[in-house]
């Protein structure tokens, strides 16, 4: 029944997203110019962009429910308005259990409210909490959640030790990350402190966010006796997003640990190579140049094909406001899985080579035909994946841009 003593103390309105309605502030009283970013001025945070990225974690949650096929406990220690457990329990089969917190008490209400709005009470408890404090007191074995969904304002990294441990054997951890000024480079010294590890200003920047998440990721794990593998992951809009499975023991800590290394690149030739180990010379085996590098951080894969085909079936079964551009984020990503680390973006290599624009599928064209393996990648839209070096992309570049007669 609908908790009819609550009324908010600030402008609201019902929104529907997924299978699900929920109450949430009304975002035009609070986005008066353009600049205003409106979700954070609300006292409770909405923000319907985010719709996406709640789209695709029922998809990947349902797709870690089928491959796991049992019952599943999922927890959302962030919850805002109380949207994603609601959309959880609500549209993902087999969940037999949602937990979700707010720190922030007119969020801890609203969701109480909206949880009642789609008579979950049986199903989703709310509780008014410090996230930490939440997944802490979850974290003994029979209490664990099959799934920790971290959404939290910018960094996720001061939650992963809680949120790891309020995890069961095998389950997953779901977080996001905003604070892509540090993860890209722009605030170096703020991504060592949360991260460990050193940020490159690259036209990959957004791999190497994920990829620095990650790393961090499985270094916090393996305190624990964690072993990471990852199942998918993506970068979107303002964030990156990272779906990670965990497995207890110390062997599998041991080895989720053997993918933590470095990324080196080169300005001069953009070369760039992936290593477990730098040195202080660095130098670049195209040019000769002094390279930089970035790390530790995850150098091993970034998806699990099995699952992203998964996450591709849960898609044609459900009809979301945002379903073609899921499937076309999740056929880029399909393609990409196999690819090594980093991407280059086609129009660095023609700026540097003193050539015009050219059409990307060309040129992937060229590779493939030269015996490359190249693809697309998700994270931009001028960006390969490939195995060829910078000198073969330059090469190939050439190429394109003066078919042979
Ligand atoms: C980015 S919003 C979450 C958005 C929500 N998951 C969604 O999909 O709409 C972050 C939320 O975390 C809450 N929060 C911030 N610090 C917290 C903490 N230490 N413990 C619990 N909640 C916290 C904020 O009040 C806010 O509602
Ligand atoms: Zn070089």
């Amino acid at each position: 029944m609908v908790n009819k003593g609550y009324t908010p103390d600030f402008p609201s309105e019902i929104v529907r997203e997924g299978k699900v309605q929920v109450l949430v502030p009304k975002l035009s009283a609070y986005g008066v110019v353009p600049q205003d970013y409106a979700p954070s001025r609300a006292p409770v945070f909405y923000n319907p962009v985010m719709e996406f990225n709640r789209d695709l974690t029922v998809l990947a949650f349902q797709a870690f429910q089928r491959t796991a096929n049992k019952e599943i406990s999922i927890c959302d220690p962030f919850t805002s308005q109380g949207i994603r457990g609601i959309r959880f329990a609500t549209e993902i089969k087999g969940v037999n259990r949602v937990l979700i917190g707010d720190i922030n008490m007119r969020a801890y209400r609203l969701a109480k409210y909206n949880v009642s709005l789609n008579s979950l009470e049986n199903t989703v408890l709310v509780k008014h909490r410090d996230a930490n404090c939440l997944l802490t007191c979850n974290s003994a074995p029979k209490k664990r959640f099959d799934i920790v969904d971290i959404d939290p304002f910018g960094t996720p990294a001061p939650h992963l030790d809680s949120a790891l441990q309020a995890i069961r054997n095998n389950g997953l951890l779901a977080s996001t990350a905003t604070d892509l000024a540090p993860l890209c480079g722009v605030h170096a010294k703020a991504c060592l402190r949360k991260y460990g590890g050193k940020p490159l200003r690259t036209e990959y920047c957004h791999e190497l966010a994920i990829r620095l998440l990650a790393g961090c990721t499985a270094t916090v794990a393996a305190k624990h006796d964690i072993g990471i593998h990852i199942l998918f992951s993506h970068s979107s809009e303002h964030y990156i997003r990272l779906y990670t499975q965990i497995s207890y023991g110390a062997g599998k800590a041991d080895e989720s640990i053997k993918n933590l290394g470095y990324v080196l690149h080169c300005f001069n030739c953009l070369h760039r190579e992936t290593a477990l180990r730098i040195f202080d010379s660095l130098q670049c085996p195209e040019c000769g140049s002094k390279m930089d590098w970035a790390g530790p951080l995850w150098t091993g894969n970034l998806w699990n094909l099995d699952f992203v085909e998964q996450m591709i079936k849960e898609n044609r079964t459900v009809a979301f406001k945002n379903s073609a551009r899921i499937t076309k984020l999740l056929t880029l990503i399909k393609d990409e899985t196999q690819l090594p680390a980093t991407y280059y973006i086609v129009d660095k290599l023609s700026g540097k080579l003193g050539l015009p624009s050219v059409s990307i599928q060309a040129y992937i064209k060229n590779l493939l035909s030269g015996g490359f393996q190249a693809a697309l990648t998700h994270f931009n839209p001028r960006g390969i994946r490939t195995n060829a070096s910078a000198m073969d992309m330059k090469n190939n570049l050439q190429k394109t841009v003066q078919p042979p007669s």
